[in-house]
């Protein structure tokens, strides 16, 4: 869910509501405000099921009265179905509290029967609305100081959260509490902000402050008051955001994702920079575990969810290839619950775009616990995961927006192998030469991008020839599986369509029933150099599938002429070492899916039910 606070001296909706604009990506089932009105102080509350242009409707049918200080959520749905009902912010019996909440509180089912038991009814399903009567509750004995009944009620309170609440008996004054779930202060002059992300308020401000683990903050038009759960004065971490508003921006293109999908080559070359020495060595600096630690490394373990977790699949293949090192890798839910073996020798890589992601900072947590060393890969700068990790590598591919992640995998992949070679180089092993080789081919790899989308236009063209089909397979033999995985998850996310990614040489196992007269099947061919027989067994493949009728969609390497017998559409992509394929050959799999899911008439930036950071668990 996004969360945003404002005191100052604007109308606090009008900032509320821009805020929340720039947090829709974290969640769109539902929307809500409340602003002091000052006057008679009351809380003028609107909220609206769907995504925010309903509430913004709903708001100039009927204009609440203004004020300076105000709260919004944008939701992504846990307890409760997206009803207006369960949209946040959520009020207490007298409707004195307003609070929005992002995470999931987990014995609010106790704290419901308590408050059931004391005579208050609740109007909602939500977890939410248990800790505005907790709070209304706390007001008085807490003294009239909000910061204090919040203080008291996240005592009490188990799970994740991030709560931010206005009373109407405290004008001037909102209040936000964190566990897990993130809340960064912008700091302005005669206001300041509150939201789950800088991207809420950085067309009023760069400067931020990040609330740490359990810390309880006061904001008012002139002060900044940070405590824990205690009452403690706490330490926070200040910093300037480095990037602006117009990142944030669609800048032309018509949705974040078409815009982020051509910022490719740039965010590549930006992960890219100051990481490889003029003597074409690696220099990770910011890595910083010890050369001597990562010498005695005996195993690596990547955690990640979704597109990041097929960074890390093709992370594996490389890893083991470079450095001779054991590497599994596994989806961050599923780790943590399974009893890993993990002891000081293992380093464990989290891969996350958001830094926020809860089955994965838990899986570190847990990893961290057994004594690994963690270093976490990471798009945002002073998130949670690379907070709790030992060290961290920065993807550096700038803001993505749209919830389908691009940009934000092709540098999750280029830091991966820039830590496999690393680790290689560190622990000197007899692909040296090779090592060498990659790192100049590596630094090739945004204007092979750049290439690739210059030729995207037949992919276009094919995608909307097929808004009609209902399924499409994905096929990938080594990187390309991984690829062919990333393939279908994009088409399923945004085009709602039943899509399967498969290894090629599983297919006889199974999947080959699947076959049918003109299904799209996407083949991801790997380079016909180098490991040639993976080349040769999958245009075995290609040949058993379009024997049963398959429509091929092949993507092979420029010059591999041996393909296109067998391919009813072929798309190209350069010559690159078989490692370093899914660089380019996610390319059209991306463009593919977006211009398919557009032909069908979804919206690519939010497709339904999905949040781009997940904050549950
Ligand atoms: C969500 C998003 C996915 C993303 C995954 C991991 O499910 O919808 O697109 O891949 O989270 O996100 P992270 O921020 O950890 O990379």
């Amino acid at each position: 869910c996004g969360i945003v606070g404002y005191v100052g001296g604007q109308p606090a909706l009008d900032v509320v509501i821009a805020g929340l604009k720039r947090l829709e990506y974290r969640g769109y089932d539902s929307a809500g405000v409340a602003v002091q009105t000052g006057t008679d102080g009351l809380l003028a509350v609107d909220k609206r099921a769907g995504k925010l242009a309903n509430l913004e409707k709903s708001l100039a049918d009927a204009p609440l009265p203004g004020g300076t200080t105000g709260i919004g959520h944008t939701r992504w749905a846990t307890h409760g179905g997206p009803t207006d009902a369960n949209a946040h912010p959520h009020l207490d019996g007298a409707n004195r509290v307003a609070v929005v909440h992002n995470g999931i509180i987990e014995n609010f089912a106790a704290l419901r029967a308590e408050l059931a038991e004391r005579g208050h009814e609740l109007r909602s399903e939500t977890d939410t609305e248990v800790v505005a009567h907790l709070l209304g509750e706390e007001y008085a004995p807490a003294g009239g100081d909000l910061a204090e009944a919040m203080r008291r009620v996240c005592r009490r309170l188990d799970g994740a959260f991030t709560l931010v609440a206005v009373h109407a008996d405290a004008p001037g004054v909102v209040v936000g509490a964190r566990r897990n779930s993130p809340l960064v202060v912008g700091r302005g002059e005669g206001e300041n902000f509150l939201a789950s992300d800088v991207a809420a308020f950085i067309a009023h401000t760069r400067e931020a402050i990040e609330l740490g683990q359990d810390q309880v903050v006061e904001l008012r038009a002139d002060a900044v008051t940070v405590t824990d759960f205690d009452g403690a004065p706490a330490d926070v971490r200040e910093y300037h955001v480095d990037w602006d508003a117009s990142a944030a921006e669609k800048g032309g293109y018509d949705y974040f994702m078409l815009k982020e999908i051509a910022e490719q080559p740039k965010a590549v070359a930006d992960t890219l920079l100051g990481r490889i020495g003029t003597d074409g060595r690696l220099t990770l600096d910011e890595v910083r575990i010890e050369d001597r630690v990562l010498r005695a490394v005996d195993k690596i373990v990547i955690v990640a969810c979704g597109t990041a977790f097929h960074a890390g699949m093709i992370a594996k293949y490389a890893i083991e290839h470079w450095t001779r090192l054991p590497c599994e890798v596994e989806l961050a839910s599923e780790f943590r619950y399974r009893d890993p073996i993990l002891d000081q020798q293992t380093l464990v890589i989290a891969i996350s775009q958001s830094g926020e992601t809860m089955d994965t900072l838990m899986a570190l947590r847990h990893a961290r616990e057994q004594g690994a060393k963690v270093l976490a890969i990471c798009n945002t700068n002073g998130s949670t995961i690379p907070r709790e990790s030992d060290a961290v590598l920065y993807t550096h591919a700038g803001p993505e927006v749209a919830v389908a992640s691009t940009k934000a995998f092709l540098t999750q992949l280029v830091a991966c192998y820039l830590v496999a070679l690393y680790l290689g180089q560190v622990r000197g092993t007899k692909w040296g030469d090779e090592i060498n080789t990659v790192i100049r081919q590596l630094a090739d790899a945004p204007r092979q991008v750049e290439e690739v989308l210059g030729t995207m236009e037949p992919v276009r063209e094919l995608a909307r020839s097929l808004s009609s089909a209902s399924a499409v397979l994905f096929l990938g033999r080594h990187v390309g599986y991984p690829v062919a995985l990333e393939g279908a998850l994009k088409l399923k996310e945004l085009a709602y369509m039943h899509a399967e990614g498969f290894a090629a040489g599983e297919l006889k196992h199974g999947p080959i029933a699947l076959i049918e007269q003109d299904l799209p099947v996407v083949v991801v061919v790997p380079s016909p150099r180098g490991r040639s027989v993976l080349h040769d067994k999958i245009v075995s493949n290609i040949q058993e599938i379009r024997a049963r009728g398959a429509r091929t969609i092949v993507i092979a390497e420029e010059g591999d002429e041996t393909v296109a017998p067998y391919a009813d559409h072929l798309i190209r992509i350069p010559v690159t070492p078989t490692l370093l394929q899914p660089l380019v050959s996610t390319v059209p799999l991306q463009v593919f899916a977006c211009e398919l899911a557009t032909a069908r008439g979804h919206e690519v930036d939010q497709p339904r039910n999905l949040a781009k950071s997940v904050t549950v668990e």
